[in-house]
């Protein structure tokens, strides 16, 4: 089975509620439902934090799975930690997502420090983002381990 890390950072423990016209209604507990119904068969430890320190152990607890999907938020435009601390982190899918089109609001979201430590990069796609990122880390899961091609 695969195990699939679902990382989300600071203020997203607030959605359906923040910035609905944004962010859309659906809550963090929604998204992690209809991931664990569109994906059955993965082990999903899905984590919010709104700590740097504790999105940092997350990502390291990370090492050992299949996949890392993370929206570090806010964290995105300015968290040399946490690119770091993903960068540490080799042979294991990580895709960075956001919910809304960071590249059509506030210039300084058009910019993340993330992106050069991952694979890929979802945004603008709502909930369904997660959904895509975390069927590209399925598709890339390592030979020998899962027994799929990377
Ligand atoms: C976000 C975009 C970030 O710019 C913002 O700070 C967030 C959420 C998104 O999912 O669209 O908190 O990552």
């Amino acid at each position: 089975m695969a195990r699939v890390f679902v990382l989300n950072g600071v203020n997203l423990g607030a959605l359906g509620t923040r910035r609905p016209e944004v962010y859309g209604t659906l809550t963090l507990g929604d998204i992690e439902g209809m991931l664990r119904e569109r994906y059955s068969e993965v082990e999903f430890e899905f984590r919010q934090t709104d700590h740097e320190g504790e999105m940092v152990g997350f990502v390291r607890e990370a090492r050992e799975s299949d996949g890392i999907v993370i929206n570090p938020g806010a964290w995105t435009h300015y968290s040399y930690a946490i690119h770091d601390a993903l960068d540490a982190v080799e042979e294991v899918p990580k895709v960075e997502t956001h919910l809304s089109n960071v590249h059509g609001r506030e210039p300084w979201r058009r910019h993340s420090v993330i992106s050069p430590a991952v694979d890929a990069v979802v945004a603008g796609m709502g909930p369904y983002g997660y959904e895509a990122a975390v069927g590209y880390v399925l598709g890339r899961v390592a030979p020998g381990r899962k027994g799929q091609d990377r």
